[in-house]
């Protein structure tokens, strides 16, 4: 690893492929069909790792990023988000041919325009209906889903696959008791909508879950029949601040070299907002990554610098290399090419992050 230029993110493995074998053992025991979401590390590599454990499909939140993994190979995709626009049907319709597919809708409006392709072409896109189970981002209410499902059922072009849904309000949840509360009511208000569904003669295949905090409690609600985390393969600062996993759980680190020690209260390393990301750490808000083995931490950003608060005791020197843990992983997967495969101390494997800046 002495040879690796700084900064480099470094993805441990042995961890790495822990924590896949975790999750899917999870989703075997609660009998549901486990969908990655790949936009977490968007490496062909590491979601061929999760297909080998058992993973039946992975999810997207691009179409861009679903036409990267198809040409990789993946036959299974859905991307998890509100696809809008023309544009973007007619691209879905040619992924169609290669891949079984389905992606999210959350409005009627919506929905009729990713349909137009598949209906001049006689064909259906599989889509899921987003329900918003407390998050307050994108969803239809419970109890709007009735009315818009039967009206994107009825759309020319599209087949109703299922429901899904994302609980992220999980990650502001200060207690475990909190989030295991959030993964109850994600999982039950899903199901419960899902009967609600089938009741009024709508066909109701899926019942899609998941986050990584929210994952184990939520797949084992009865009616959930699949769970799309995707955090889990890296965790990080906010997952252990969450009490999801521990430290030694975290497979993504960041590693840098101090630049510079203008003062005995602060070191300067080489990995700045453009690095770490500017992404909070939650579920309460707490510095920029944690400096492993120490008990400083990063505590400001700019583009290229990293500001450590050094704490009474601890000592940093220019040149020394350390290994950082990021706030949000997924984030800074997306700001680099490639991703650093360790095992211990040694460098195993390049990951590309081929899906990488796919925004469209
Ligand atoms: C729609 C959707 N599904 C699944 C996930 C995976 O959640 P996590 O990263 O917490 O595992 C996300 C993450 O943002 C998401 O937006």
């Amino acid at each position: 690893m002495g040879g690796l230029a700084t900064p480099a993110v470094l993805v441990d493995l042995d961890v790495l492929e822990r924590n896949i074998a975790r999750m899917a053992a999870r989703a075997r025991e609660a009998g549901v069909n486990l969908r990655p979401h790949a936009k977490t590390h968007k490496c062909p590599q590491i979601g061929r790792l999760q297909r080998a454990a058992g993973a039946w499909g992975l999810s997207l939140a691009k179409v861009g990023e679903a036409e990267v993994f198809a040409e990789a190979g993946f036959d299974d995709l859905f991307v998890a988000y509100p696809v809008v626009g023309e544009d973007k049907g007619r691209r879905l319709l040619a992924l169609a041919d290669r891949v079984r597919l389905a992606v999210g809708v959350d409005s009627v409006e919506g929905a009729r325009t990713v349909a137009g392709p598949f209906r001049e072409a006689a064909r259906e896109l599989e889509v899921l209906l987003k329900v918003d189970v407390g998050y307050g981002r994108v969803g239809v209410l419970p109890e709007h889903a009735k009315d818009v499902a039967r009206r994107i059922a009825d759309l020319p072009g599209l087949r109703l696959r299922g429901l899904f849904t994302h609980a992220g309000h999980g990650y502001l949840a200060e207690t475990q008791a909190g989030v295991d509360e959030v993964a109850r009511l994600e999982g039950q208000r899903l199901a419960a909508t899902a009967s609600d569904l089938r009741a009024a003669g709508l066909t109701i295949d899926e019942v899609s879950v998941g986050s990584t905090p929210t994952a184990a409690r939520a797949m084992r609600v009865p009616g959930v029949t699949e769970c799309r985390p995707g955090n889990y393969v890296f965790h990080d600062a906010s997952q252990v601040g969450l009490g999801t996993c521990g430290v030694d759980d975290c497979a993504l680190t960041v590693l840098a070299t101090v630049v510079s020690v203008p003062a005995p209260d602060r070191a300067v390393v080489d990995a700045g907002s453009k690095t770490l990301s500017s992404d909070p750490l939650r579920p309460r808000p707490g510095g920029h990554g944690q400096v492993l083995g120490r008990r400083s931490r990063v505590d400001r950003l700019s583009e290229e610098h990293g500001v450590i608060a050094v704490v009474e005791g601890e000592s940093f020197r220019v040149g020394e290399r350390l290994r950082i843990l990021p706030n949000h992983a997924c984030v800074v997967a997306n700001l680099h090419d490639r991703l650093i495969g360790v095992s211990g101390d040694r460098v195993e494997a390049v990951l590309e992050v081929a899906a990488r800046g796919q925004v469209r």
